[in-house]
């Protein structure tokens, strides 16, 4: 049986978490698990590069720290490719050709690249890189390159697989249909919101629980958590609507039990210590065997190098295939013999 291909991945800039499991890791170990795809995960670090140029260390260091964490939720190397971007030189090559394909107003007007850019002033200042203008384009390639028929991803990569799919169009009416025009996978009905009540959880803002925090390190966070900011004394009523511990328990905790903090705290019969204090413990409950399976890892370094070592190899092949594809239906083929 022919199995769909999956394409997705993740810029190594940090390691991953529980905003990312709930947004879009489990979703892919649950397509892996039904047997009826073929995904392949790249850890994209010429992406992450093209914001993070000037900070080589931390793209390195996060390959792995990435690769591990796939690892430690369950992504399965004989049943997932994880790769890693740089090592396949077509994907830069077919980023060249797809740049004839795209306006700069198009990039321009890329409502992720739009957002992002205003993130990440202290980088760019007024003046964007080319590079960095430059990656949906480079993301078409990460995705064709490997024929990927479907991509889940989080709502916020929705204008970028849009671009791609017009690159593809593009490239197939003028050099004939080769590649696959790819779909979305909307995986996240959510998005996970941080411990200090910021609508995303990122890396970024300081607000987020790792999936390879220790035990002690998710409690200090889940303490300092943002609760409701009128309920200053235990039996001053309380209400879980804007309290970010409640938000949490929705996702860790068991439903009777999230039934009772709630009703307990409109009650004030239920302090924020110990509402705290019972999150940590699911949330830690949770991560327990993530963090087992982590350390499983952590301890066999060579292990991760040879996952990722032949999962690029076998991803290479693929790209190496399209590549041949597109140089041939582009008229690049001088000496070839047939
Ligand atoms: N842009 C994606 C992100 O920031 C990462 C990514 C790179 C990706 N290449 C991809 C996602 C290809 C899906 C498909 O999360």
């Amino acid at each position: 049986m022919n199995k769909k291909r999956i394409l997705t991945g993740d810029r190594p800039t940090g390691r991953l978490h529980i905003g990312h499991y709930f947004g879009s890791l489990r979703k892919r170990v649950e397509m892996q698990e039904t047997g009826e795809y073929e995904p392949f995960i790249e850890i994209a670090d010429v992406q992450a590069l093209t914001d993070n140029f000037n900070n080589p260390e931390k793209v390195r260091s996060n390959v792995r720290e990435v690769c591990m964490d796939y690892l430690s939720v369950g992504i399965d190397p004989t049943k997932s490719t994880i790769f890693v971007q740089s090592m396949i030189p077509e994907i830069a090559e077919l980023t060249v050709y797809y740049s004839n394909l795209v306006t700069i107003a198009r990039l321009q007007r890329n409502p992720t690249v739009k957002t992002e850019l205003a993130q990440k002033r202290e980088i760019f200042g007024e003046s964007v890189t080319y590079g960095f203008l430059g990656y949906p384009v480079s993301q078409a390639a990460d995705i064709t390159a490997f024929e990927g028929r479907y991509v889940p991803v989080g709502e916020d990569q929705e204008p970028l697989i849009e671009q791609c799919r017009e690159i593809v169009r593009k490239f197939n009416s003028i050099y004939g249909e080769v590649l696959v025009e790819p779909e979305i996978v909307l995986t996240n009905t959510k998005r996970i919101k941080g411990l200090d009540g910021n609508e995303k959880m990122g890396k970024s803002l300081g607000n987020a629980i790792y999936l390879s925090d220790s035990e002690e390190e998710v409690t200090r966070k889940v303490m300092a958590a943002v609760t409701d900011p009128n309920r200053i004394k235990k039996d001053d009523l309380g209400n879980p609507d804007v309290c970010m511990v409640y938000y949490y328990h929705k996702l860790f905790t068991p439903e009777e039990a999230c039934e009772n903090c709630c009703r307990e705290c409109k009650a004030g019969e239920r302090g924020c210590v110990a509402c705290k204090r019972e999150l940590a413990e699911n949330i830690n409950k949770f991560l327990e065997p993530i963090r087992e399976k982590r350390k499983y890892y952590e301890e066999r370094p060579e292990l991760v190098d040879k996952i990722l070592i032949e999962g690029t190899e076998k991803a290479r092949q693929t790209a190496i295939e399209t590549m041949r594809k597109v140089k041939d239906a582009m008229k690049l083929n001088y000496f070839d013999k047939n």
